[in-house]
């Protein structure tokens, strides 16, 4: 059952020749997807050969294929994880019934939310990145962004097929309207802030694909939990295609870090930017910039909307196996609040804190990646720098703190302050400006941007030099 079928027009592991009104619906679904490939996927690169890994089985370890091929022949198609036999619901008021092959119609509407809501930052983000190729600091990266964006296209078919197998016209109708709306567009946006945001220089891309598509991570990981089986296993296996996304972003930036200390120790003055680099400074602010947008996502501190979706079971805690208490009635947790200037904590019931608790998981996963790239400063023998990351109630405008000033480690600030300071923690236009001036493209298999170092190690066990891209 995991091996794929390349042999429909759809590459599937769900049997969809089997079900001739579903396989029609979504046949019908594809050239209007392949539409919005062309108009909005990767500029000017539709028609390049690039060494992507394609799905050949959702078993554990076997399921990559890699080989040169064209964005627009990609295989796209709709791969779930094995179904666990047997399994039951893991948490809230139905914790132990069996889980749900057919959506449970009292949560239609909630499920639906949540999925559309998923389903949107996938097309979002290759919108954001569209233009990236036309600056790439080299191949290799190249194909790691055509890799990470080729994949939010299939995390898109994923959540398609969920919305048109599981939720009728209306479904098939949320489905045309995730290729209708447009990341930045005024009329139509995308529909969270994030993933409006542009996404126009590399040090931005390696921002968001470590902060905003770690944020990805957490949600698929609690909708992993769904006691609607569909969703847990379709999220299951889009987390292993994430796990390359985070990689991309992580190790990017730690590239960018490098080079910038080794042109910091060049320079007389001890300034990157005079040899053409991104100074430590920028670097900070821009990720000051981007783990504050990506908290954002995870929702208000206190959140009945967040209680609901625990308590139908479609939407659980990061690894809810390993709590003790699946139920979490009568327990509380502190968040902080901020009264008349002073932070307090309120006791707050579990479940209305569930977005809170996912963000603290986040957070958490996020200062170990800090840790590692202070670890490979530490190698540059770098004394005196360590890359911080803000409190979660920097820079927010979502949630309880959004109407609040904060410094980045969560001191209550005034406006003034802020005013003052801000140009200090987030980056100004000429810090943007700067950055997006370096943006010129290396094309030549294995050389570099003179701002990134080199990466370790190639794809799939092939050299640096490798044609990733044959441009
Ligand atoms: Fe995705
Ligand atoms: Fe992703």
């Amino acid at each position: 059952m995991s091996r794929i079928n390349y042999t429909d027009s759809i590459p599937n592991n769900v049997d969809l020749s089997s079900d001739r009104r579903l396989q029609r619906a979504l046949e019908k679904w594809q050239p209007a997807f392949l539409d919005w490939w062309g108009d909005m996927g990767p500029e000017g690169w539709q028609a390049k050969d690039v060494y992507l890994r394609t799905a050949v089985s959702t078993d554990k370890g076997g399921w990559a294929q890699f080989g040169h091929v064209q964005m627009p022949d990609y295989r796209w198609g709709i791969f779930l994880s094995d179904r666990i036999p047997d399994r039951k619901v893991g948490f809230g008021d139905h914790m132990g019934e069996d889980v749900w092959q057919e959506v449970p119609g009292e949560y239609r509407n909630m499920l639906q939310r949540v999925i559309v809501t998923q389903a949107d930052t996938e097309p979002a983000s290759v919108e954001q990145q569209r233009f990236l190729g036309a600056t790439a600091p080299s191949l290799y990266d190249l194909r790691n962004l055509f890799q990470v964006n080729v994949e939010e296209g299939r995390h898109l078919w994923a959540m398609v097929y969920l919305l048109h197998g599981y939720f009728g016209r209306d479904g098939r109708e949320e489905a045309d309207e995730l290729l209708e709306r447009r990341a930045g567009n005024e009329d139509k946006p995308r529909i969270l802030d994030a993933f409006n945001q542009p996404c126009s220089d590399w040090l931005t891309f390696f921002c968001f694909t470590t902060f905003t598509d770690r944020d990805g991570k957490f949600q698929l990981g609690a909708l992993a939990e769904s006691g609607f089986d569909p969703l847990s296993r379709t999220c299951k296996f889009m987390l292993t295609e994430e796990a390359h996304h985070l990689f991309v972003g992580e190790k990017g930036v730690e590239r960018i870090i490098r080079r910038s200390i080794e042109l910091t120790k060049e320079d007389p003055n001890g300034n990157a930017r005079n040899l053409g680099g991104i100074d430590l400074a920028t670097i900070q602010k821009f990720i000051n910039y981007w783990f504050s947008y990506s908290v954002d996502l995870f929702g208000s501190e206190v959140s009945s909307n967040a209680a609901d979706f625990f308590a139908s079971g479609l939407k659980g805690r990061w690894n809810e196996g390993k709590h003790d208490d699946h139920v979490a009635l009568d327990v509380f947790r502190n968040i902080a609040h901020l009264e008349n200037g002073k932070i307090v904590d309120k006791e707050i019931p579990m479940r209305n804190a569930m977005n809170e608790l996912l963000r603290d998981e986040y957070a958490r996963d996020c200062a170990k990646v800090m840790a590692r790239w202070n670890k490979a400063i530490a190698k540059e023998d770098f004394p005196d720098f360590e890359i911080t990351l803000p409190n979660t109630r920097f820079h927010r405008r979502q949630g309880i703190y959004a109407n609040a000033h904060f410094s980045p480690d969560g001191t209550p600030i005034s406006a003034e302050e802020w005013e003052k300071k801000a140009g200090e923690w987030l980056p100004s236009d000429a810090d943007r400006e700067y950055v997006k001036s370096l943006m010129k493209p290396v094309y030549e298999a294995g050389k570099m941007a003179n701002w990134i170092a080199p990466p370790r190690r190639g794809i799939n066990g092939n050299d640096i030099n490798f044609d990733y891209v044959r441009v």
